[in-house]
């Protein structure tokens, strides 16, 4: 288990990180050839969403073929050797499977809709009159959550977008072909998986309305997911083997997330939640904007930190994914106080009881996209939200804002490389714009700023290995009143960290309590402090001091 602890996972988007080959889409040679780059970062494990066969209606997660790589991204030998630099480099393959759906281009949909029952058994299919879905259920990118087949007379579900077709779990036959895709990419070498929205897999015995919201307490931890991954991971010699696994959970609970990762229920080793990343939306709602309520992120932080502490379950930490707008742009400055505010919510989360994650980019401290037309815009519920927001009345210029902050796309431009055209991403143009502020923020340029982004970045990930307190202590709120400071101890045999975050632009007095004595301090995004009880911090001010006797 320790494995995980010590160790940094960095997440590559395929289609936006390296074009090898000029088409203006990154590909699986693209992340070979800058194998070294992410080795001189430190991190060990490599998460790479998916580059299956796929029609690409949701960029991948609408699988076609589990066994095979779509054409976009490279061959099956291009993969071979991927795994086998990256071994080399003493990096693991992490490859995202999305069980919850596949795409209606797969071929057990296309059996299922020439009616093979065989095959439609693999579905949820219902049934319903035209007009008249069988439940009120709403999928998650906007509209209801049922499709009708008029040669069945009937509705399949689908959670996401209409060509994501939810799998039935109930049938023995779904889960055993779901187990062989996960021993054919064991064989060929990876160290671990990514589950998509694996907490919806177990849909309720009772297809109902639902009055008082659009579904998802039906089906979200459903009834038989614990029975389910036990299952899945069991029968694929998962947990045998010593993978990495992560579950993405969507509207989770921390009981439920300690049962996932609990290492005594052998299910995944740890979990991905995003309340944190909800403190802004308003009454739940992505699509309406509000401030960060910071308090309400601080008590989100402290009480998953403790609960999964208590109940030995294991958190992912992260900001930052290509379903989240750059982290930077959302809770920091990305213009006046763009670096030390990207060094400060790096730290905020890196020194916490869990494993970290790194999405391309963030290490430089890449901004959100600020595009200004729809043409702009590629990802399938972006355009559905600007359809439906314009239905709803609202003017353009404020769904433009809207999108501006929220639409996943602000996490999707071509990673910034250097200051050539296309960002040194692709030779071509690349199948989504560049953000414009490439020519300043790069790799290129943050491999020889003094203090760079990226140098603080590799000494986080540095720091964990190097410290059992960072990768195995135990967590200790502290300053927990504090309306603009998150800080927290932690703490393992004889080392005591303290880690102190200034959340905003502005001044703030912390007064820590205890005799500081023996402390250094061992990493600051101004110079470094010296270990004092009452602190003025500067603007975004991350100061960790470690005592180590
Ligand atoms: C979560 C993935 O992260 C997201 O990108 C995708 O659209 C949905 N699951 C559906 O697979």
């Amino acid at each position: 288990m320790s494995d995980f602890k010590a160790r940094t996972i960095y997440q590559i988007y395929p289609k936006s990180f390296h074009d090898s080959n000029g088409d203006g889409i990154g590909d699986l040679k693209g992340i070979t050839e800058k194998l070294d780059y992410l080795q001189s970062l430190g991190i060990e494990y490599l998460w790479i969403t998916p580059f299956f066969t796929s029609p690409q209606k949701d960029n991948g997660y609408d699988v076609a073929d589990y066994r095979n790589i779509d054409t976009l991204f490279g061959t099956m030998k291009d993969f071979e050797e991927l795994v086998e630099e990256a071994k080399l480099r003493g990096i693991g393959i992490m490859l995202d499977m999305v069980f919850n759906h596949t795409s209606t281009e797969h071929e057990w949909f296309q059996k299922a809709l020439a009616g093979d029952q065989y095959y439609k058994d693999f579905y949820i299919f219902k049934d319903g009159k035209p007009g008249t879905p069988p439940t009120n259920w709403v999928s998650k990118f906007g509209g209801s959550a049922w499709e009708y087949v008029s040669a069945f007379n009937q509705y399949y579900l689908h959670l996401f977008d209409k060509t994501q077709a939810d799998l039935n779990w109930e049938n023995k036959n779904v889960r055993k072909e779901l187990v062989n895709v996960l021993k054919f990419w064991m064989d060929k070498g990876v160290k671990g998986f990514r589950f998509d929205v694996v907490n919806l897999i177990s849909k309720p015995e009772k297809y109902a309305d639902d009055h008082e919201g659009d579904g998802r307490r039906f089906y979200t931890d459903g009834p038989k997911v614990h029975d389910y991954l036990k299952e899945l991971c069991h029968e694929s010699g998962l947990n045998d083997d010593g993978m990495v696994t992560v579950g993405e959970m969507s509207s989770t609970t921390i009981d439920n997330c300690i049962r996932y990762s609990n290492p005594k229920e052998k299910e995944l080793s740890m979990c991905f939640n995003f309340h944190h990343l909800k403190v802004d939306y308003k009454d739940q709602q992505k699509w309406i904007l509000r401030n960060c309520d910071f308090m309400a992120l601080k008590k989100l932080l402290n009480d998953w930190q403790l609960g999964l502490q208590e109940g030995n379950g294991w958190n992912a930490l992260f900001w930052c994914n290509h379903d989240q707008p750059r982290i930077v742009s959302r809770f920091g400055d990305d213009k006046q106080y763009h670096k030390e505010s990207a060094k400060m919510l790096a730290s905020m989360i890196h020194f916490l009881r869990g494993t970290p994650y790194i999405y391309q980019g963030e290490e430089i401290g890449m901004t959100n996209a600020y595009f200004e037309h729809i043409e702009q815009y590629r990802d399938v519920e972006s355009i559905n939200y600007f359809k439906i927001l314009k239905k709803e009345g609202k003017k353009e210029e404020d769904i433009y804002r809207i999108l501006q902050e929220r639409s996943r796309d602000n996490s999707r431009t071509p990673m910034q490389w250097d200051d050539s055209p296309y960002a040194g991403f692709s030779e071509n143009e690349p199948w989504i714009e560049v953000t414009g502020n490439y020519k300043e923020i790069n790799v290129k340029n943050s491999a020889v700023e003094p203090d760079s982004i990226l140098d603080y970045y590799k000494k986080l990930v540095r720091l964990r290995k190097e410290y059992k307190v960072i990768s195995d202590g135990s967590y200790i709120p502290i300053l927990l009143d504090h309306e603009s400071v998150f800080s927290y101890k932690r703490t393992y045999d004889s080392q005591t960290l303290i880690v102190i975050n200034n959340f905003y632009g502005t001044e703030t007095e912390v007064e820590l309590e205890g005799n500081m004595e023996g402390y250094q301090c061992i990493l600051s995004n101004y110079e470094s402090r010296d270990p004092i009880n009452r602190l003025i911090l500067k603007p975004y001010e991350s100061l960790t001091f470690l005592k180590n006797e």
